[in-house]
């Protein structure tokens, strides 16, 4: 299989590593005949060209792995390959989530394939799981901790007592965070892993229309708050569906320090499906870092060359967003001022080192969204955590 790798960054490079010191049957049948790099950059490999062009119009190269990251050129990229009848293997879960519909009709229309495992939960086979869990069951809830950087921070700002500041940069260091890390703390990198995850779960095209919460605002002292109250906050996506009506919401949770999501560490992701006949089914691994997304990147390529075919969805569902679909706990921390916001609400204030936080009690998550954003433009450090709540089967 002739393989030509777009972009060679973090991922990019992970690729090629695990390709060139192929110690398997199955790695050894791959071969990289590109490498697309920017226009400009110096040509460190004789293979490397900076013309799109020259790989599509290649006739001997079979797939296109695109680690560029971002909507464009990627989309553009993306469709070009498919139409010149060239599988595509994605770790972008920016472009997938923005034009899964498109680019699956597309390969449909022109015979190929476009896998795309590593664009969620990094080197855990989670699409792959999410489809075999699907020959079954109807997915009817999915939540997880989605974002490796996120992890990162407030597992080690609650270990090792760190600032938000200097973890987000170790994070950087080891090659988890996104170039804009804002994505990953403002809940914009998980927002495009959970419209992925529930748009296959629900053979429907989720919009980006749900209520996304971050951990920009968290301080040391929310965290110890929640330790004391025996909490570990992780930021998480999590999905419902009842019928043709589901719910969507990424923020940040607290889980009792005994729970599977507390004792998530570091960069690892931890994904929960829930099936009528297969109840709570757990996938963990490491969501962020070059050889762990290489990874699912190199399986996808082993895939499409032993001609291993994945789940082929038509998003031809229909389904509504439903906005009562949810009641949570939540602890909320903004100054008086903020609160005027709050007046529907009932709430219990308790004080920690001489820090006020406000306990509501069966608050609608789409509603509490509304009044934090509202909120916010008064107090811009306001933040909050639901409390988790395990569902009936
Ligand atoms: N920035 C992402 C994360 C990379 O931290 O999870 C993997 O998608």
């Amino acid at each position: 299989m002739n393989i030509a790798i777009l972009g060679y960054g973090t991922v990019g490079s992970g690729v090629k590593e695990i390709i060139d010191h192929a110690v398997t049957k199955s790695t050894k049948q791959l071969h990289v005949s590109y490498i697309l790099i920017r226009k400009g950059k110096a040509k460190t490999l004789p293979y490397m060209c900076d013309d799109i062009r020259t790989i599509l119009q290649d006739t001997s190269v079979d797939i296109i792995v695109e680690t560029m990251g971002g909507l464009e050129p990627a989309h553009t990229y993306i469709l070009q390959a498919l139409k010149s009848g060239k599988h595509v293997v994605t770790a972008n879960k920016a472009v997938i989530a923005a034009y899964l519909k498109e680019f699956t009709d597309v390969a449909r229309e022109h015979n190929v394939r476009i896998y795309y495992e590593a664009s969620t939960g990094g080197g855990i086979p989670w699409i792959e799981g999410l489809a075999k869990a699907m020959r079954i069951d109807e997915v009817d809830r999915i939540h997880g901790i989605f974002n490796g950087t996120s992890n990162y921070i407030l597992d080690h700002m609650q270990r090792y007592h760190a600032s938000f500041e200097d973890i987000l940069k170790e994070a950087q260091e080891l090659g988890y965070a996104e170039a804009d890390p804002s994505a990953d703390i403002d809940g914009y990198d998980i927002c495009n892993k959970l419209r992925i995850s529930a748009s296959l779960a629900y053979d429907y095209h989720v919009p980006d229309t749900f209520p996304v919460f971050g951990i920009r605002n968290i301080t040391k002292q929310d965290v110890s708050y929640f330790s004391s109250l025996g909490y570990a906050v992780r930021l998480i996506a999590k999905t419902r569906r009842n019928a043709n009506r589901y719910g969507c919401v990424v923020e940040p949770v607290l889980f009792e320090a005994g729970s599977l999501e507390s004792n998530t560490q570091d960069n690892y992701n931890l994904i929960t499906l829930h099936g009528k006949t297969i109840g709570d089914l757990k996938f963990f691994g490491q969501g962020a870092g070059k050889l762990p997304t290489a990874n699912a990147i190199v399986q996808d390529l082993i895939d499409l060359n032993e001609g291993v075919c994945h789940m082929d969805p038509s998003f031809t569902n229909t389904m509504s967003y439903d906005e009562t679909l949810c009641l949570r706990d939540y602890i909320l921390r903004a100054d008086e001022a903020a609160r005027d916001e709050l007046q529907d609400f009932s709430y219990e204030v308790k004080s920690f080192e001489g820090q006020e936080y406000l306990h509501i009690q069966k608050a609608e998550v789409y509603e509490m969204h509304q009044v934090m954003e509202r909120m916010l433009k008064t107090d811009v450090h306001a933040f909050m955590a639901s409390i988790y709540e395990r569902e009936d089967d």
